[in-house]
């Protein structure tokens, strides 16, 4: 029943996606989505409405990087978490790149779960800028 696009870069696509990260981030302050860099993705619902929301991008060093996510509270354990990592790896892919990574919050454990459940380990190589407190860096070898 959901649908996953990756969708262009709008106005109108930028307030929606807007509009759902301020529901899955009430506490975070504004995160610039719209930069060129990023490439956005939105699953849609049986009537056409967007319910989730990811955002990635490539980097200079071959791997690519999975920015933000979020799932509209009331279709939350679908799931749909996962289709949207896995389809931002199917774009690393298609890219030739060598490895997806992110981090998480140590005080998310759905979010841990579900980049666990799409193959990501934890990335203990990973630089000293990219470590923070209270996060865990996480990294997918794609192969290339
Ligand atoms: C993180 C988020 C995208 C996950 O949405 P989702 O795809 O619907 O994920 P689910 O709710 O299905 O949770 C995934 C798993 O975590 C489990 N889980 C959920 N809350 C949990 C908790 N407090 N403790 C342990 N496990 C938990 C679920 O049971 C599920 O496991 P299962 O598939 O084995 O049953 C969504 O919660 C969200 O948008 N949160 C706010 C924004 C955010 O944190 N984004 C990600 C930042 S990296």
């Amino acid at each position: 029943v959901f649908e996953i696009k990756r969708v262009r870069k709008t106005f109108k696509n930028l307030m929606i996606l807007r509009e759902m990260d301020d529901t899955c981030f009430p506490e975070d302050s504004y995160a610039p989505l719209g930069l060129r860099k990023y490439s956005w993705w939105f699953v849609y619902d049986e009537n056409n409405k967007a319910v989730a929301y990811a955002v990635g991008c490539s980097k200079k060093d071959k791997s690519y990087f999975l920015a933000r996510a979020g799932v509209l509270p009331e279709q939350r354990g679908q799931n749909i978490q996962q289709i949207l990592i896995n389809e931002r790896v199917n774009m690393a892919k298609s890219l030739g790149l060598k490895n997806v990574i992110t981090y998480t919050s140590i005080n998310n454990p759905p979010s841990i779960k579900n980049l666990k459940k799409c193959g990501f380990v934890e990335w203990v190589d990973a630089p000293n800028y990219w470590k923070t407190e209270n996060f865990i860096s996480w990294i997918l070898n794609i192969g290339n």
